[in-house]
């Protein structure tokens, strides 16, 4: 499992998230927690519910054929034996018939070797309570996402359960990761994780009647990286449940934001149940939603009246992202080697200090004042806070300021520079800056962070969108919104009571209530106010005249690419689109 901060293990096992799989001491079927770090195993009321939501318990289980393809030490199957041997038993079946069955019917796989032993150990142990000795365990040490192999048991089972392992697929070793995304036809995104090609083989490990029950993070829903997921789902029409845990933690020890998913071959209906789950163990029923009324790019899970008014507030008006541009601030990969506070400004230079107690002086010059949009309380905030800003403007556009000159414009900065050079050359896991070795981390903001603007923090828990009139400042950490309108009025939209409702249901949620303001979610944020939008308005016919002259005088030179540049240049979305938005202006 990959868990927030810390590095994710080879298998994501809950055993260990430092990368070294230690052997875990098996003899007495528990896992030394002492010499293990982050152990996370599922809790078993959320098995338990799994298997509830299933369907899995007194109906003649025993000739249903189970399997949870990533077992760990048998989380699952552990209840899962339980439930089977009483219903065996409530049936008035044998004990060597319930062996026998149980060697037919009851299956895990794992990759870790040790995970494996455990959970032989652990149902074994559950078995002959009953008197049932000597079972043959189809306990398989194996890697589920290698197709040769796995395909083996497609259609087999009536049941697939489990809480797969989580790592981002960047995660995992090259080899490996072109395996999965050349296999798993859910897994071609990018940024996909590994859970998502264990959706796909679940479902391939279904008969025609089957059922599947996970535990996992709730990216999918929302990612772009969970689209395919999302769109198989609808596509088979096999969505039977979700019990979304919101910002709740299930987990000990780890940062995970967790969904069950249930799925049903023979659902076959768009329309699915949607619970909230909380750490009380209650779960709640929501609402009946059918997929159709959900957004392809975003599932928002709530109920159906919630969903109308979001489509209100997303079809009225103009969307924030099409009449205002929305950035990111500077990345420099590196903030406390860039960033003061409170630096010692002298007539020409100035004095730094880094966390070490080491301090330097560098030109003043070199310094611009800098705001950390995450901390950022008023427009009056004086946070005193600078950066350095190794560039210079070319036609409009910052430039890197080349080694030679920096070294002879600014040679106190250079030796600075210098001094932290191992530093800098580690930062992007070692990569090769293709700008410079002192340039920052990532080239995003160096121009658009200037000027007035709006600022957000990335995540809040009421909107904070504040007016910062200051040109010359930069901005980090958050984004900014460039609208060259009134600023004010804007801002009054985006603190609105209506922006809390609409980013309490559609962004992501993190730990104490904590809501995403990025882009993804602000941008189509409906504006209502016909000032701010007639404003644009003037500003599109005016750029519609621009434009129409452009592309008069360009037809007649022929130059069409001049043009398309002109198009971008004017408020980075096209006339039809805003026009189809707002015919009724
Ligand atoms: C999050 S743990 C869940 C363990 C157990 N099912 C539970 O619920 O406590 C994920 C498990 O997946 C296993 N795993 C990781 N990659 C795997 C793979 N490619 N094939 C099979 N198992 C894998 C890990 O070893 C680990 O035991």
């Amino acid at each position: 499992m990959s868990i927030n901060g810390l590095s994710s293990d080879n298998y994501g096992a809950p055993y260990n998230i430092t990368g070294n799989l230690k052997i875990p001491d098996v003899s007495n079927g528990k896992i030394d927690k002492n010499k293990l770090n982050g152990v996370v195993y599922t809790p078993n009321w959320i098995v338990k519910t799994i298997l509830d939501y299933l369907e899995y318990g007194n109906n003649n289980i025993s000739n249903k054929k189970i399997i949870d393809p990533s077992c760990g030490d048998g989380a699952f199957l552990k209840e899962v034996v339980e439930r089977f041997i009483t219903d065996a038993l409530n049936s008035n079946k044998s004990i060597s018939e319930i062996k026998n069955l149980l060697e037919q019917n009851v299956y895990g796989i794992d990759i870790d070797k040790n995970a494996i032993e455990l959970c032989r150990i652990n149902l074994t142990n559950i078995a002959k309570k009953y008197g049932i000795n000597d079972v043959n365990w189809n306990l398989i040490n194996n890697d589920s996402t290698n197709k040769v192999w796995i395909s083996k048991l497609f259609k087999k089972f009536d049941y697939v359960v489990g809480n797969p392992p989580y790592i981002r697929i960047q995660n995992l070793g090259k080899e490996k990761r072109n395996k999965i995304q050349k296999e798993w036809e859910l897994c071609k995104s990018g940024s996909t994780d590994i859970y998502i090609a264990f959706f796909e083989l679940g479902y391939y490990l279904l008969n025609d009647m089957g059922k599947l029950g996970y535990i996992t993070p709730n990216t999918y829903i929302k990612t772009s990286a969970g689209k395919d997921l999302r769109q198989f789902i609808k596509n088979k029409k096999i969505l039977k449940s979700l019990i979304d845990f919101k910002h709740h933690q299930i987990f000990e020890n780890a940062t995970t934001y967790s969904i069950i998913t249930i799925l049903s071959k023979r659902h076959e209906q768009n329309t699915f149940e949607l619970y909230y789950g909380a750490p009380d163990k209650k779960i709640k029923f929501i609402d009946e939603i059918d997929l159709n009324n959900l957004n392809d790019n975003n599932w928002i899970l709530c109920t159906n009246g919630v969903l109308v008014k979001i489509k209100e507030i997303e079809s009225r008006g103009a969307p924030l992202g099409e009449i205002a541009n929305i950035h990111v601030g500077i990345t420099t990969l590196a903030d406390s080697y860039y960033i003061f506070k409170n630096p010692l400004l002298k007539e020409k230079t100035a004095i730094i200090k880094l966390k070490d107690g080491r301090e330097f002086e560098i030109e003043k010059n070199i310094l611009k004042p800098i705001i950390k949009a995450s901390i950022l309380k008023s427009s009056e905030d004086e946070q005193n806070n600078y950066v350095i800003f190794p560039y210079k403007l070319k036609n409009n556009k910052h430039i890197i300021i080349p080694e030679n000159e920096l070294k002879e414009k600014y040679p106190l900065t250079y030796n600075y520079f210098l001094r932290i050079k191992d530093i800098l050359l580690a930062r992007d896991k070692g990569k090769p800056n293709p700008v410079a070795w002192y340039a920052f981390g990532r080239s995003q903001g160096l121009d658009t962070s200037f000027g007035k603007k709006i600022l957000t923090s990335p995540l809040n828990k009421k909107p904070n969108f504040i007016v910062w009139e200051k040109e010359d400042y930069t901005f980090y950490s958050g984004y900014c919104i460039k609208y060259s309108g009134d600023l004010y009025g804007l801002v009054k939209e985006l603190n609105s009571s209506d922006m809390e409702f609409y980013i309490n249901h559609v962004s992501r949620s993190y730990q104490n209530n904590y809501k995403s303001y990025s882009k993804t979610f602000i941008k189509n944020f409906g504006i209502s106010n016909p000032k701010i939008i007639g404003e644009f308005k003037n500003k599109y016919t005016l750029a519609k005249k621009v434009n129409n002259k452009n592309k008069n005088r360009d037809t007649h030179k022929g130059n069409k690419r001049n043009n398309k540049n002109n198009n971008k240049t004017i408020g980075q979305t096209t006339l039809t689109n805003y026009l189809s938005i707002n015919s009724n202006l």
